[in-house]
């Protein structure tokens, strides 16, 4: 029997404006039932960030951020620190985006130097991880999970996995109405639980695994019954009050 909480997770992206956030996590708080719910938390774009502290608030839903500097301060424009994070009441960063991976060229290295970061500030790191159309057809998808944990577990240790979030978004499946099929999904992410469980059995077994990918109201609860799916991260859905609280009920 697994004890592990699901946690459903809103990645915004770059969308929206002041307005339409405003009214996007009214309608979700509205929504929301409690007790049964899982926990649910909204990442939205980082300028909105204090606004959302704002609003979030008054309700049981947790807030993140999409992206952080590895670096605590300085001559860094553009970037934010994980303490001005802080300063606002995130508990939860995404590190190790693909979008980051592809378009901004972080690589493994950068990202367990931010996952590190994340956890100095007292926040939890939210671990993407997932393998590109053609890792998948030439069968490295496991090859590069492998790698993408592996550089994290050095620096970080295996126990900082004790306060930490992996999500599984296959890149193939981000956006593209591609969803893994549950198989698929099952099979990864009962990899990298074992692998985590070549160093502790116990970080192995609490973790929580999140899968993102075209996570939509007419696939979530499929996918959040299999037995290591302990959520999702969602992308494209949680722009939409209705699916998300659709996607947000099925994985009581
Ligand atoms: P998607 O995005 O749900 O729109 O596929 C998921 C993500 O990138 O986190």
């Amino acid at each position: 029997m697994s004890k592990r909480r699901t946690l459903v997770s809103a990645n915004w992206k770059m969308n929206g404006s002041l307005d339409s956030i405003r009214q996007l996590v009214r309608a979700i708080s509205q929504g929301m039932t409690q007790e049964t719910e899982p926990e649910v938390i909204i990442c939205p774009p980082s300028v909105y960030i204090s606004e959302l502290a704002e609003i979030l608030k008054k309700t049981d839903i947790g807030l993140g951020a999409q992206n952080v500097s590895h670096l605590e301060c300085g001559a860094h424009t553009g970037e934010v620190a994980p303490t001005m994070l802080k300063d606002f009441a995130c508990k939860y960063v995404i590190v190790g985006h693909s979008e980051r991976r592809m378009f901004y060229s972080e690589n493994d290295s950068r990202i367990a130097e931010k996952f590190v970061a994340v956890q100095a500030n007292g926040m939890i790191p939210i671990l993407c991880v997932g393998e590109l159309l053609e890792e998948r057809e030439s069968d490295c998808t496991k090859e590069v999970i492998s790698r993408q944990l592996d550089a994290v577990i050095e620096l970080a240790g295996i126990m900082a996995f004790k306060e930490a979030i992996i999500a599984y978004e296959p890149v193939w499946a981000i956006g593209t109405g591609k969803t893994a099929i549950p198989e698929q999904a099952q099979e990864i992410h009962e990899f990298i639980r074992s692998r985590l469980a070549r160093h502790d059995h116990e970080i192995a077994d609490g973790i929580r695994i999140l899968y993102g990918g075209s996570v939509k109201a007419d696939n979530a609860k499929q996918l959040f019954e299999l037995a290591d799916i302990d959520g999702g991260l969602i992308g494209g859905a949680s722009l939409v009050a209705d699916d998300f609280l659709t996607i947000c009920h099925s994985a009581r």
